[in-house]
């Protein structure tokens, strides 16, 4: 039974992955920052409380999965938040929080969880085309797209030392979804949430086993189109 961990699971993408994989037969673990009765009821091993800013909270996540000797097959970096902003009235500490989720938590999770990770083991990390430098055709979205960009330095970096491991990573773009993240004026051409996790375990489930010294590449996965960086 393959073993998969999603950040982020209290709703939208990373709840819609969870219910998917639950689905196919997989043992999820649904790493919440607060809580879903709604995912436990249908039998998947939720964990509360897994704020990604939090060393705490990530260790504690680390050491029960430690406790019950579990391992770790796909690891799906989903956790994020978005700010809407625009120059001449930037709010610098709404920047600093989308940096300490989007691209610090990424990082902290994946290092806690090295040791649960195994040869053939793949991570996945939900970053955006907002966060793509050649495709930045419009500005705007200060923080969302300063914190993508350095998430997506964070999984290349990390790819080559999972490499090195024998553990697989990937960066995905899931299309525009129609989550409490997408804003309104948005919403008419946001795909569901449960599509986009199709689309998502699709391109994860064609992961190669990673090659050291070279770089995962940035897909966007409903459109099976590759991103520039
Ligand atoms: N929706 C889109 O169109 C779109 C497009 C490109 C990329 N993405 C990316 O896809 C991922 C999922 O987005 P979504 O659309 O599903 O957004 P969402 O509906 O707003 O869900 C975000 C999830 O992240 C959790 N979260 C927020 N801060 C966290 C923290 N500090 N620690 C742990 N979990 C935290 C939220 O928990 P709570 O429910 O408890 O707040 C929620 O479960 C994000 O990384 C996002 O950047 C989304």
């Amino acid at each position: 039974m393959t073993a998969v961990l999603v950040t982020g699971a209290d709703r939208g993408i990373g709840n819609a992955l969870c219910r998917a994989c639950h689905g196919r037969g997989d043992a999820v673990i649904a790493a919440c920052l607060e809580d879903s009765d709604a995912l436990r009821a249908l039998g998947i091993r939720v964990e509360p409380g897994v704020d990604v800013t939090s060393d705490a909270a990530v260790q504690g996540l680390a050491g029960r999965l430690a406790d019950t000797g579990t391992t770790i097959d796909v690891l799906i970096n989903n956790a994020g938040i978005a700010a809407r902003d625009a120059l001449g009235t930037l709010d610098y500490d709404a920047i600093r929080r989308q940096f300490e989720v989007n691209t610090l938590g990424p990082l902290r999770v994946t290092e806690a969880l090295l040791e649960r990770l195994r040869p053939g083991s793949v991570v996945a990390f939900i970053t955006s085309r907002i966060g793509s430098l050649g495709d930045n055709l419009s500005g705007g979205l200060y923080g969302y797209r300063i914190s993508k960009c350095a998430a997506n330095m964070v999984a290349v970096n990390l790819a080559h030392d999972l490499a090195a491991r024998g553990i697989a990573a990937v960066v995905l773009h899931p299309g525009m979804v129609a989550t409490d993240m997408t804003f309104d004026d948005e919403r008419h051409e946001a795909r569901p949430p449960e599509d986009a996790a199709v689309a998502l375990l699709e391109r994860i489930n064609r992961v190669e086993p990673g090659e050291p010294g070279t770089p995962p590449a940035f897909w966007h996965a409903p459109a099976r189109t590759i991103i520039p960086w």
